[in-house]
Order: C-alpha cells, then sequence, then structure tokens
C-alpha cells in the first residue's frame, strides 16, 4: 500500500489513462478524487474503488478554486495531482486552417486547465512541503504536427510548465515535486477517435489505419492505459521521492524513430 493515506486528484479520471490511474493508485491505498465532465463513468469508477466523483471542467478557474476547497474541507490534505484531462481538437482542420476558436478550446484545455490545477493545488501541497504532480503531456511534446498545431503546441506547454513548477516546489526547502508523462499511441477513446478521423479523411479502413500506424512503433502495438498507470504509479509514490522536473516518455519507443 504505497499510497496508504494519501489523497489524490485525477482530471479526466472518466477516460481511458485517468481512470486506469486512478485504479492503481486506489489499489495502493490511496483516496482517490476522480473530476471529469463526463459523469456517468466517472461516477461508476469512483464507486468501485471507493473515491469520490466531482463534475469538473478543468478549463474554468471557479471551478477549480471550489474543487480544492472541498477536498481540503473533507481531507484536509492533497498528496497527489494527476492532470489527466485532455481533448485531440478536430485533425481535419488542424494545419493553417485550425480556426482561432478550435485552437483556443484546445489550449483552454489541454494547457490552461493543467496550469489551473497546479496552480490552485500546489499551494495545499506547500503548505506541507510534500506533494507529487504529474502532467500528462505527450510524445508531440518533441515533435511537429502539422496536422494538430494547437495540440502539439499545447503538449509542449505542459512540458516546459512542468519544469518552471519542479524548481516552484523545491524552494525553500520544500519537495513538491512536478514531472510530466508522454504517452506515444495507447489504445483509449482518443486513439480510437484520431484513427477514425484519420481513416475517413484517406479513405483507408479503420484495421488499414491501425495496421499502418502501429507498423510506425517499435514495439507494433499500440500500447494500454496500464502501461502509462504504472508510470503514474511509481512518480505518484515516494519510489520517485528524489526525481522532479523531469518528462518521461512510454510509447514502445516511437519517439526514438519519430521525435528523435
Ligand atoms: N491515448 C493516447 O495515446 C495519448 C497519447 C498522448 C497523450 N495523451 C493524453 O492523455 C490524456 C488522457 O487522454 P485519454 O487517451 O485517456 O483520452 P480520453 O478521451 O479517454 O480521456 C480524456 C478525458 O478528459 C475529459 N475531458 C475533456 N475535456 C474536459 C474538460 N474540459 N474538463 C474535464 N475533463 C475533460 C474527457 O471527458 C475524458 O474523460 C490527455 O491529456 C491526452 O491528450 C493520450
Amino acid at each position: 500500500m504505497k499510497l496508504k493515506d494519501h489523497v489524490a486528484i485525477v482530471t479526466g479520471g472518466s477516460g481511458g489513462l485517468g481512470g486506469a490511474s486512478a485504479r492503481a493508485m486506489a489499489r495502493e491505498g490511496a483516496k482517490v478524487i476522480i473530476t471529469d465532465i463526463a459523469d456517468a463513468a466517472g461516477k461508476k469508477l469512483a464507486a468501485e474503488i471507493g473515491g469520490e466523483f466531482h463534475h469538473h471542467d478543468v478549463s474554468s478557474e471557479p471551478e477549480w478554486i471550489a474543487l480544492v476547497a472541498a477536498v481540503k474541507k473533507a481531507h484536509g490534505r492533497i498528496d497527489i495531482l494527476l492532470n489527466a484531462a485532455g481533448i485531440e481538437g478536430d485533425l481535419a482542420g488542424g494545419g493553417l486552417s485550425t480556426s482561432y476558436d478550435g485552437w483556443r478550446k484546445v489550449i483552454a484545455i489541454n494547457l490552461d486547465g493543467t496550469f489551473l490545477g497546479c496552480k490552485h493545488v500546489m499551494p495545499v501541497m506547500l503548505e506541507r512541503g510534500e506533494g507529487s504532480v504529474i502532467n500528462i503531456a505527450s510524445i508531440v511534446s518533441f515533435m511537429g504536427t502539422p496536422t494538430t498545431i494547437a495540440y502539439g503546441a499545447s503538449k509542449a506547454g505542459v512540458e516546459q510548465m512542468s519544469r518552471s513548477l519542479a524548481l516552484i516546489g523545491a524552494a525553500d526547502g520544500k519537495h513538491v515535486r512536478c514531472n510530466s508523462v508522454h504517452p506515444g499511441v495507447i489504445k483509449t477513446r482518443m486513439t480510437d477517435s484520431i484513427f477514425a478521423q484519420f481513416a475517413s479523411n484517406t479513405g483507408k479502413t479503420d484495421a488499414e489505419v491501425e495496421a499502418m500506424i502501429c507498423a510506425s512503433v517499435p514495439f507494433g502495438k499500440r500500447g494500454v492505459p496500464d502501461d502509462v498507470a504504472s508510470l503514474v504509479l511509481f512518480l505518484a509514490s515516494d519510489d520517485s521521492r528524489y526525481v522532479t522536473g523531469s518528462a518521461f516518455r512510454v510509447d514502445g519507443g516511437w519517439s526514438v524513430v519519430h521525435a528523435g
């Protein structure tokens, strides 16, 4: 029970990577507060793992303020923040035809949402002098993404911001850690949707797209959410007590080929 008595907030907890990570943390004894805008899946998971569900839009600062106040009142502490909420945006209009509204939406959820979580949760951790913030970025933080320029920019921003936050969390003798996690192609609703959009844009079948993309991954397949959850668990626990400001790839070797 590596996370006994720990309180964890998991945004995007109704989704693939957030959900698997919430399960992994609960298995290790954490009280997990799942937040998402998708209520049904989040409520179901919270009931299953003995956690809580809060409806919460990560791009809303008032909702972050209310969430942190409620968790602090109920539990008195926050040990772990996993920022896993995110959207892929519209791939069809993702290059120079990206609309400003489309750009703002992706940045508002992926980058602003992560910033707001850190801004409002880290002070609670700093009061106790310890805690772990884990920001889900992507391997696209390290590469050009001409068909999804907003998504790539948002994830590069999350990576860079995580380094700054690591320095803030280490000031004045505190040990509030902040690291970023960079998944490659993991089987969730998000990659199913990206593959389907890609298939409809190119006239290929979903199976052809899957085979084509997996052929470019050295391990030859999509990862599964638990592959990411085990890294998240390491970063959430004391096993990583001397680890901060680092960017961790979990991608079956994909970025070695595609992002250097
Ligand atoms: N699956 C992958 O291969 C992959 C690769 C790289 C990065 N990521 C990142 O991992 C994170 C999780 O993605 P996933 O693959 O689990 O996708 P997912 O769609 O299964 O989960 C994302 C969750 O975020 C929630 N969400 C969306 N907008 C929100 C908002 N405004 N406020 C709160 N919640 C919101 C969704 O309802 C969903 O439950 C995302 O940040 C994504 O960009 C995923």
